[in-house]
């Protein structure tokens, strides 16, 4: 199984220029790294830009509507994202669940038109702060993955990358502890094999995502044992994330 680093461009960078900047020099300084897959989520306007300056880098949007085509304005279909070069997308990020009013119901309507277009969905979950310090997490968590998978299949499911970010950890350098991000992952894996089987729970993709640097990101793989992260904020600055990706160069055999 391959590791997995996401990079979460959200809203940024501002112009084009900017953004071919950045990707070329991610590009160059990541050139003929095969074990890692890298994904790289810009803006939406972004998205051709970037297939055409074509690399083995993979390309993810950051959200997606759940009807193909129709009167909709402002949304972009999976179907369109497919047909542009996209592989993955980001669903149910904490951002969207909180500006944007994004609710479970919808993040699993999602979650089924990714998957039917053919795309990866990475499911993003994660408790704030005063869930936490209520002793919620583990209630929040199980909520959003048994209403975000409601109705997906077994085959499906195999397709579905999960993505732990703790709402407390993005963007503020309060990084969740890696035993934490343990305790969560098998979390994860039991309600999995609960909701369907041991193998299913085995087999399926958990990353982390919250205050990623090149500092700790090898400890969330080698501690915690994630199968890859998800980074916003440090996958702006392309030496911060070539460093990130290169600092997790051994890591291979700590996985399954
Ligand atoms: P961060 O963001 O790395 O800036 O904390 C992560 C995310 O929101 O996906």
């Amino acid at each position: 199984m391959k590791l997995l680093v996401i990079a979460n461009w959200k809203m940024n960078p501002l112009t084009e220029k900017e953004v071919k900047r950045l990707f070329t020099s991610i590009k160059k300084g990541l050139k003929g790294r095969k074990n890692i897959e890298i994904v790289i989520c810009p803006p939406f306007p972004y998205l051709s830009i970037i297939n055409n300056l074509l690399s083995s880098i993979k390309l993810g949007a950051q959200d997606c509507f759940w009807k193909d085509k129709g009167p909709y304005t402002g949304e972009v279909s999976p179907q369109m994202l497919e047909n542009i070069g996209c592989k993955y997308v980001i669903v149910g990020h904490s951002e969207r669940r909180e500006t944007f009013k994004e609710t479970d119901e919808m993040v699993n309507i999602k979650i089924k038109e990714i998957l039917k277009a053919k795309l990866q969905p990475i499911f993003c979950i994660g408790e704030t702060e005063e869930e936490k310090k209520a002793g919620k997490t583990f209630h929040v968590l199980e909520r959003e993955i048994k209403k975000g998978l409601d109705k997906i299949s077994k085959k499906e499911i195999e397709k579905v990358i999960i993505a732990y970010e703790p709402i407390w950890a993005i963007g503020t350098k309060k990084a969740c502890e890696e035993n934490e991000v343990m305790t969560v992952a098998l979390f994860i894996k039991k309600l999995v094999s609960r909701l369907y089987n041991k193998k299913v729970a085995s087999n399926i993709k958990i990353i982390y995502g919250g205050s990623v640097d090149s500092k700790n990101a090898s400890d969330y793989l080698r501690e915690s044992k994630m199968q890859g992260l998800l980074v916003g904020g440090a996958s702006l600055n392309s030496k911060e994330f070539i460093k990130i990706i290169k600092s997790l160069n051994n890591i291979k055999t700590y996985l399954r």
